[in-house]
């Protein structure tokens, strides 16, 4: 499918720039958005169409899949600020053409002054507003680092995979119409939250065809590409950030910003019926959540059960519930506690645990304590497959939709509000609705459990997917869902993304479906004695698919957004 966004320009004016469109180069004013493409040689799906085009375009320039993953993740950070960012982190997986697996976490970790009961009150009570919204929310970011530990991987310099994002804050982009909902929407906690004035905020509402120009922003690129990782974590923009934590009662210092590291881990890897699956491990729980669910359904026939059939997404449904139980009992930063993932991925465990397993009989999460779960899921996604057969996945957030709403006064980007994916208080929900122990209690210097799930299949150890979403902790029963739907069921790429998807996650006791889930699925669940609920869109799948005997690559980018795949 193709839009052609028209942003209130004549169209006269429109045609005549077409016309002008040159290769090789960005058209951040007449973009536009390609939701499924075919390429020969790369592609990249993410966010946003003009994050996918830069990515393109440094493959174009002899990158590889790693140079395009860290210039659209720059490029993110830029047209798509509610979850793109340089002020957050996010998991890195790759395939590299030489054979390795490499995992990178740049999750953001807890301030030296940061304590266990940091957010709750004198009577013990959790203030929930602390871990959300403002200065007191934000985990140190990681981005940067990661970007820089990245390139070991990469074959391009530095200045070449900024110059895009560059480009686009100082010259500024053109917005959608969801683009600028979403920034009105979002006005009164930007002006709430904020010390200084920011770029996202002005005086008449934001409509489609605006164009977002961010000087600070681009300065502090600038200052990236220029002293590398100190143009973040030392100098200028150090001081910036220190500056907007001490206006705004936040506890992030100078020496929290200069002793983050990111780390490079073991990449999860398990077979899935001749597929290896390549994962992120702790501190994200996606992997090893994913790895359960997939071991769980591994043994019976739910491919010939077919897609969405009662009997699969019941199966599935159990799955779900034992490996997010396991998460709030386990899950945390294999840094600072001791985590059983060899008992909990071992296959005697894993039988045990569906014993209780009825097929066509609803489970029960044996406990009455439901948590809510909330809207707001914005982490961001993005696929990378180049034509040397690198595969690269990348999920990276800010947690909420523009992470604490508080931008680094005139640094120009907005921190995240990572703190809240700590248990806050054992037994308490988080934003998710999601419950964790002492395994994931708040500690100085460590990583909040994640769910993010980067992933990326292999045949014959060569990539055959690359796919992620955002979606807080519907992440990884969409990254599951997404597998066993071209694993199992044969659905296409576009398919495989876009069919509407159900989710549970053990507490509170529900299944949570999409609005446009089939009513007679629906119908068959709660037979079955599952509680419905519907809620809004799941996630923003994005999903690359190599053909192993053509080398053929299909990009298909999510319903749900702007989300845009490029190639060449
Ligand atoms: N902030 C969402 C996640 O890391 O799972």
């Amino acid at each position: 499918m193709r839009f052609l966004l028209i942003f209130g320009v004549a169209l006269g004016g429109l045609l005549s720039a077409c016309a002008q469109r040159q290769p090789g180069v960005l058209h951040p004013y007449d973009y536009t958005i390609e939701k499924h493409i075919t390429a020969k040689k790369g592609a990249v799906v993410s966010a946003h169409p003009l994050a996918s085009q830069a990515g393109v375009l440094v493959l174009q320039q002899g990158g590889n899949a790693v140079d395009a993953a860290i210039a659209t993740q720059l490029a993110l950070a830029v047209v798509y600020p509610g979850a793109g960012n340089i002020g957050g982190g996010g998991f890195l997986v790759a395939h590299l053409r030489d054979g390795r697996n490499i995992a990178i976490d740049y999750r953001e970790t807890a301030p030296a002054k940061a304590s266990r009961d940091m957010y709750l009150d004198s009577a013990g009570n959790p203030i929930t507003r602390l871990s959300l919204d403002g200065h007191l929310a934000s985990g140190i970011p990681g981005t940067v680092a990661g970007l820089f530990a990245s390139m070991k991987y990469a074959k391009l310099p530095f200045s070449k995979l900024i110059a895009p994002a560059i480009q686009l804050a100082e010259k500024g982009f053109v917005i959608t119409e969801k683009e600028a909902e979403s920034l009105n929407h979002t006005r009164e906690e930007f002006l709430r939250l904020n010390t200084m004035p920011t770029a996202f905020v002005k005086d008449a509402p934001w409509k489609a065809g605006d164009t977002l120009v961010q000087p600070d922003l681009a300065h502090t690129l600038k200052l990236i590409r220029d002293k590398g990782k100190a143009g973040f974590y030392e100098g200028e923009t150090a001081d910036k950030i220190v500056a907007e934590m001490q206006r705004g009662h936040g506890i992030i210092t100078h020496e929290d910003l200069k002793n983050y590291k990111a780390v490079e881990r073991k990449a999860i890897t398990f077979q899935y019926k001749g597929q290896t699956i390549v994962t992120m491990p702790l501190p994200s729980s996606g992997g090893v959540c994913l790895q359960q669910m997939m071991m769980m359904v591994e043994n019976y026939p739910i491919g010939s059960w077919g897609f969405q059939s009662p009997q699969a997404m019941q199966l599935m449904i159990e799955a779900e519930r034992r490996a997010y139980a396991d998460r709030a009992a386990f899950l945390g930063d294999p840094d600072f506690v001791k985590v059983p993932v060899d008992k909990l991925v071992n296959k005697s465990y894993i039988r045990e645990r569906m014993a209780g397993y009825v097929p066509l009989k609803a489970g029960n999460s044996d406990s009455t304590k439901a948590g809510l779960a909330r809207e707001s899921e914005q982490t961001t996604h993005l696929s990378v497959m180049d034509a040397d057969g690198n595969a690269v996945a990348v999920t990276t957030t800010l947690n909420g939709h523009y992470g604490s709403r508080t931008v680094a006064g005139k640094a120009g980007f907005l921190l995240n509000n990572e703190m809240d994916d700590f248990s806050v208080k054992p037994g308490v929900p988080n934003m998710y609705g999601l419950i964790g122990t002492t395994a994931n209690a708040i500690a100085p210097g460590k990583r909040m459990l994640s769910s993010m799930t980067p992933t990326i299949v292999l045949k014959n150890n060569k990539p055959i997917y690359s796919l992620g979403t955002p979606g807080g902790s519907t992440i990884i029963t969409s990254v599951f869902q997404t597998l066993m739907n071209t694993l199992e069921f044969g659905l296409s790429p576009e398919e495989a993304v876009n069919k509407p998807k159900f989710h549970h996650q053990w507490l509170p006791d529900v299944v949570y479906v999409e609005p446009d889930f089939p009513e007679a699925g629906i119908q068959a669940l709660e037979q079955m004695g599952y509680k419905i609920e519907k809620r809004g869109f799941i996630g923003r799948t994005e999903l690359i698919k190599k053909d192993t005997k053509t080398g053929q690559l299909q990009a298909a980018a999510d319903k749900r957004g702007d989300d845009g795949a490029a190639g060449y």
